[in-house]
């Protein structure tokens, strides 16, 4: 039963319309956030409340990009890396709109003062890294560089979504009044994923499929070649 399960979900993960599918259904918060600025039913300060959004959905996307691999190791279904990298790019892309809304409508471009926000607020000084950690590995993140820069040095450079992900919740958890529990729900997903990779649970019906490709991403470090579920490459099993 669970090994049926599991080949649908690898069928419909690696039909040719998953990754359409999928970019479509991403697109889905910028779109409704446009829609509801149009129709000025964003609020009372529709650009705060903008920049809000597309900070929450670039946290949600990169929380997605971590889910991946323990999701995959949990369940066996090897096509789920297929996604990782658009994932990680789409966390990539609200992380930039979240940036562009704040320099564009918050600040009108008034570099003097953003700056001073950089120097003197530490949740955005933190929110600034992160946003650089995601920049070099969304530039990063093609086959090209993946074999320009070699396996060990892209892997190292990848694992860099973890720091992007505990920045982006420290910066959420610090721009809020007091310790409310939404940002720490999201700090704790983001622990939670990242002790799974260190400490990884083994079910032993996952261990079955090997890897599909390899997939160059933020959020993504896994080693570009196929593996089992426990990170034993087929070729030292058989
Ligand atoms: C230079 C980079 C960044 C700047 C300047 C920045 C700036 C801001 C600002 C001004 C706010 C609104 C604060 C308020 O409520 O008054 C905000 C909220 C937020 N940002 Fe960022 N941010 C940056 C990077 C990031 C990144 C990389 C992420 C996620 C990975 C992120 C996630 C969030 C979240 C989740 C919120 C809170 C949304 C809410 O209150 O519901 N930010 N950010």
């Amino acid at each position: 039963m669970a090994t049926d399960l599991r080949q649908i979900a690898n069928a419909v993960l690696t039909a040719r319309a998953a990754k359409p599918v999928v970019f479509a259904v991403a697109l889905v918060p910028l779109f409704w956030t446009l829609w509801l600025a149009y129709s000025g039913e964003l609020g009372a300060e529709p650009v705060l409340e903008s920049v809000k959004q597309s900070g929450l959905w670039a946290l949600r996307f990169l929380l997605v990009a971590l889910a991946v691999t323990p999701l995959r190791m949990l369940t066996g279904v090897a096509a789920l890396a297929r996604l990782r990298r658009m994932i990680g790019l789409f966390a990539f892309f609200y992380a930039a709109v979240h940036l562009s809304t704040y320099i564009g409508l918050d600040q009108y471009f008034d570099w003097p003062a953003i700056w001073k926000d950089i120097v003197k607020r530490p949740y955005i000084t933190v929110g600034m890294g992160a946003i650089l950690i995601l920049t070099a590995l969304a530039l990063t993140s093609t086959n090209g560089m993946v074999k320009r820069l070699g396996g060990k040095r892209w892997r190292a450079l990848h694992k860099g979504v973890f720091v992007a992900g505990l920045a982006g919740c420290l910066h959420f958890i610090m721009l809020v009044k007091g310790w409310q529990t939404t940002p720490l729900v999201y700090a704790a997903l983001c622990v939670g994923l990242l002790a799974f990779r260190r400490w990884p649970l083994r079910l032993p019906n996952a261990r079955k499929e090997p890897r599909t490709r390899p997939a160059a991403a933020p959020g993504s470090e896994a080693a570009p070649a196929p593996r089992f579920a426990d990170g034993s490459s087929p070729a030292r099993r058989s």
